[in-house]
């Protein structure tokens, strides 16, 4: 009998910590072996110049996620974990979002009718609660997060899904009893709705002017009034997708004073501008999300962010729209104003060359910690660690194998995504990921997908370390 599986055998392997020469041993979907020289694999893969890195996991992403009346998310499952592998990702973690009103627990069981059989890689799902019911509350949240749904993302902005400061404290105070990690959406949704009719009012509807509805100040309000909420009722809090240098000083500051306070930043805020939303007619809805890219200095200090460690996980905040399509970016009402758009752009499968190209190649940030902003810290944050994120004996064989000189110009036509278009069209990187291995089977291989739907599996997780409250009121 063979020893292993798989040997992927004179690669370079990173971890979040260490770099070194081994070959990697997997067997039933494990990693069993890292040395020297493993002979006896079933199957071997030749990495000799190149990287062995933990598969990437992509903690925000939104698949299948209802938009509105007649808008239609442009992946499904199938489309957005084939493109999630051909990105280099073994893992991602979807939303299963609340409608107003109804049961959480039912939209869990509705997002898994979604997503069975029909996942190239691992998923394991956040909840959105869009509505904070005494039931929600009470009964369906303790319920869930012992069933392995360990993490909720609240949102301060977006019609039917801002909560009061009233519903965050409830949603906060929910999660400490639960030890679940809330992920919060910090823009402040009054403040939006102010700018937005006044910018309409002017005439000034275009999709650029988005981003002239939610300055800066809306989310470095929002992201203070949250951590100060979370810091009433003594909760830890990921801010998700965080744009700009004046939003980190308030988490650098709450930090400081002692409180636990995550953050996560997206290729968005690091490589666009509020410039790319002012395309020719409608071609700046491309760039409509939320927050909205902002400018050189923003970027710079997202960047200082991920060299300091300030930011833990770097996402996709994957939300794909097509563009020249009625149930996409363009639908009747969003050419009347920026209002409409459909907020959210594709990007699950480029974040990773983006950083790799971007940060390690351009010496920003090292290579250690790229796999700890890409994998290993998704795995910690959400409760996922040492099963995944990471390379050693025990844990799962998620893996990617990347060719750290390849140079490529990113075009929508080569990426296996469901949306038309990609906002990093033309964009050129060095580094690119081209075996892609989930628990053990060979998804992507050399560029070529030999996946199989069926293998994708759903995780359920523990209750995250970065949840224990700190205590800081006791
Ligand atoms: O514009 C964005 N970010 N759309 C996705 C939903 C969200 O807020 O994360
Ligand atoms: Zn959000
Ligand atoms: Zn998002």
């Amino acid at each position: 009998m063979s020893e292993f599986d798989l040997v992927i055998a004179n690669g370079t392997v990173a971890t979040a910590s260490d770099t070194f020469k081994a070959d990697v041993g997997i067997r039933d979907g494990r990693i069993v072996a890292l040395a020297d020289d493993l002979q006896g694999g079933i199957q071997t893969i030749d990495a000799t110049d190149h990287l062995v890195l933990p598969g990437g996991i992509d903690s925000h992403v939104h698949i299948s996620q209802p938009s509105g009346p007649g808008i239609v998310m442009a992946d499904d499952f199938e489309s957005a974990t084939r493109s999630a592998a051909f990105g280099g990702n073994t893992l991602v973690m979807p939303f299963c979002l609340q409608t107003k009103g109804a049961s959480l627990r039912q939209a869990v069981r509705d997002y898994h009718a979604l997503a069975h059989g029909k996942c190239y890689v691992d998923v394991s799902f956040h909840l959105i609660i869009s509505d904070p019911l005494p039931t929600v509350l009470g009964q369906e949240l303790p319920a869930l997060v012992s069933d392995g749904y360990t993490s909720f993302k609240v949102f301060m902005t977006y019609q039917d899904l801002a909560l009061t400061d009233i519903e965050l404290l409830e949603v906060f105070s929910t999660a400490r009893e639960t030890g679940a990690l809330v992920m919060v959406h910090a823009e402040n949704y009054d403040a939006i709705r102010f700018l937005t009719d006044r910018l309409e009012r002017a005439g000034k509807t275009a999709p650029h002017y988005h981003a002239t509805s939610r300055p800066i100040p809306v989310e470095r309000e929002a992201t203070y009034r949250a951590i100060s909420l979370a810091e009433l009722v003594d909760v830890p809090i990921m801010i998700v997708h965080v744009s700009n240098g004046e939003a980190i000083e308030e988490i650098e500051r709450a930090r400081a004073r002692g409180l636990k306070v995550f953050s996560e930043t997206c290729p968005q805020y690091l490589v666009l501008t509020e410039k790319d939303l002012e395309g020719l007619n409608m071609e700046g809805a491309k760039y409509v999300c939320s927050p909205p890219p902002r400018d050189r200095a923003s970027q710079e200090a997202c960047w200082l962010g991920l060299r300091r460690e300030i930011f833990q996980t770097f996402s996709s905040d994957h939300c794909p729209f097509r563009y020249d399509d009625p149930a996409g970016k363009l639908t009747p009402k969003a050419r009347t104003t920026f209002r409409w758009v459909p907020n959210g752009i594709p990007g699950v499968e480029t974040r990773l060359p983006i950083l790799f190209s971007e940060g390690v190649v351009k010496g920003r940030i090292t290579l250690n910690q790229f796999v700890a902003f890409t994998a290993t810290n998704h795995a910690k944050v959400y409760g996922l660690h040492p099963r995944k994120g990471t390379i050693a004996v025990g844990s799962d064989a998620d893996i990617a194998i990347w060719a750290p000189n390849r140079r490529a110009k990113i075009t929508a036509a080569d990426l296996h995504q469901g949306a038309d278009y990609t906002p990093y069209e033309g964009f050129e990187v060095t580094g690119w990921p081209v075996t892609t291995v989930v628990r053990g089977k060979i998804v992507v291989d050399c560029g070529e997908l030999v996946g199989s739907l069926q293998h994708g599996a759903h995780i359920k997780r523990a209750r995250s370390d970065y949840a224990v409250p700190a205590d800081v009121r006791l």
